[in-house]
């Protein structure tokens, strides 16, 4: 069952988010060579405590650190560490909220220094897919309609979508129902309807859709050891169309 959402509890669900955005605002400024992927996970934590929130994804189903760094062929929840960021890297900074009984979630994916043109490629088709998936998540629509436009952005600029990890919608939970995949066929799944509220996050592959999960039981790399790119935004579905509500006002 996906909850529909009162326009009271959407405002619920913005203020965490916001708390997420400024939070990845700030970890935009302090990418850099030479910092340490730690370094990134201290400054989300002791931020979003200093906003009165909660990291939303320390100690769910284990996690150990508040927020996910994946460098380069790392696609989704790498764990921050003492990995120095160099000159060329790109990192994707996932990060999620609990604050006043709602969660917030978003991704970004950046340049560490100056990158190859196909990282800057990735990077920015991996952000416009989200844009084209969010565009169709209107009143009326069908779940199919999200997903496929994602997938034929990514595919029209010659990059992969990752299978095995998607979209959710989220609200009192982190993970809500439905599950929200970056491929799928347009008109099909379900209607989407005012008030729910989905965190869409396209994961693209420079080669292979095929990923595989580290040794640590979570860093999740590609299967060729290509570049990855992760962006996602919490928005909702309203009568006026869709709500980024992941971001900084
Ligand atoms: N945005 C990711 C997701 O929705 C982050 C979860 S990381 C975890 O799955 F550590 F909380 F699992
Ligand atoms: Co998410």
């Amino acid at each position: 069952m996906v909850i529909l959402r009162s326009p009271e509890e959407i405002e619920k669900i913005r203020a965490s988010n916001h708390i997420v955005a400024e939070v990845l605002e700030g970890l935009k400024e302090l990418v850099k060579p030479g910092v340490t992927t730690e370094e990134l996970d201290i400054y989300a934590e002791r931020m979003t405590k200093k906003k009165g929130a909660d990291p939303a994804f320390k100690g769910y189903m284990g996690y150990p650190s508040s927020l996910c760094t994946s460098v380069n062929s790392e696609v989704v929840h790498g764990i921050p560490s003492e990995r120095v960021l160099e000159e060329g890297d790109i990192i994707s900074m996932d990060f999620g909220t609990l604050y006043n009984g709602y969660y917030g979630d978003a991704a970004i994916t950046v340049a560490v220094g100056e990158v190859t043109p196909v990282a800057e490629r990735l990077m920015e088709a991996t952000h416009e897919a989200l844009y084209k998936g969010i565009n169709e998540a209107k009143v009326g629509n069908r779940l199919g309609d999200i997903s496929a436009a994602v997938q034929t952005h990514v595919e029209n600029a010659g990059f992969s979508v990752v299978r095995d990890f998607v979209g959710h919608g989220i609200g009192s939970k982190l993970h809500e129902e439905p599950q929200i995949p970056n491929f799928g066929v347009q008109g099909r799944g379900i209607e989407l309807k005012s008030g729910m509220v989905f965190a869409i996050e396209p994961m693209v592959n420079e080669g292979t859709y095929k990923v595989k999960v580290l040794r640590d039981g979570w860093t999740v790399v590609t299967l060729d050891g290509k570049l990855s790119a992760h962006f996602e935004h919490t928005i909702a579905i309203t009568e006026n169309g869709p709500v980024i509500l992941s971001k900084v006002m």
